[in-house]
């Protein structure tokens, strides 16, 4: 596979997985998932991790997933690249995966006296693959392995953490996230 082809292979198999921290950005509030309740006299995982922002995050996920499996036989005859569509068990996966990855990472702050917010260089970035690349391995093997080639896994790893300071820096530049990590 030509560098640019896995580049779009591996950006478009992470989608599902990319989206749902931004849509958990735009839609989180109300309850926390920890109900306040502390362990060792931090958070479990503080006011930024709700049930709300969870729940959109892998909604999104899944609608990008399904959206991506409508249009890829289209694309893939557009760009000639060998485009995945997406199985029900890899899109939950991928989508749940990255809110789960979220998740724990928020947990591992709170343990390491972190505030909200804080940052956690490396933990921050790739959090999210960390969870959502095994949980999908597990729940869907056969689709895992044939899209996540080696090629595609070193991709995602290089190209992850560019993309969140990316998308990071322009949310908090609009406006829409409190620190820009
Ligand atoms: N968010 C949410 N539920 C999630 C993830 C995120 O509601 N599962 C929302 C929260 O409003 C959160 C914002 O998205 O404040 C930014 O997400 P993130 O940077 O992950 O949370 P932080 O507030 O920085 O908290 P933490 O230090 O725990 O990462
Ligand atoms: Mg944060």
């Amino acid at each position: 596979m030509a560098l640019l082809e896995t580049v779009v292979v591996a950006f478009w198999a992470m989608l599902p997985a990319y989206v749902p921290n931004n849509a958990a950005v735009l839609a989180g509030g109300g309850r926390p998932i920890d109900g306040g309740r502390t362990w060792g006299g931090s958070r479990i995982l503080g006011d930024g991790k709700t049930w709300r922002g969870t729940a959109a995050g892998i909604a999104a996920g899944l609608l990008v997933a399904t959206v991506l499996t409508l249009f890829a036989v289209d694309v893939r005859g557009l760009t000639g690249f060998d485009l995945p569509t997406f199985t029900p068990l890899a899109a939950v996966g991928l989508a749940a995966g990255a809110m789960l990855g979220d998740i724990l990472a928020s947990f591992l702050k709170r343990r390491t006296g972190r505030q909200r917010g804080a940052m956690f260089p490396g933990v921050d970035q790739l959090d999210f693959v960390v969870v959502s690349l095994p949980l999908t391995a597990l729940l869907a093997p056969s689709w895992f392995f044939a899209v996540f080639t080696w090629e595609v896994v070193l991709v995602v790893v290089v190209l992850t953490p560019i993309l969140h300071v990316t998308t990071n820096v322009v949310a908090y530049g609009l406006g829409l996230k409190n620190e820009p990590w």
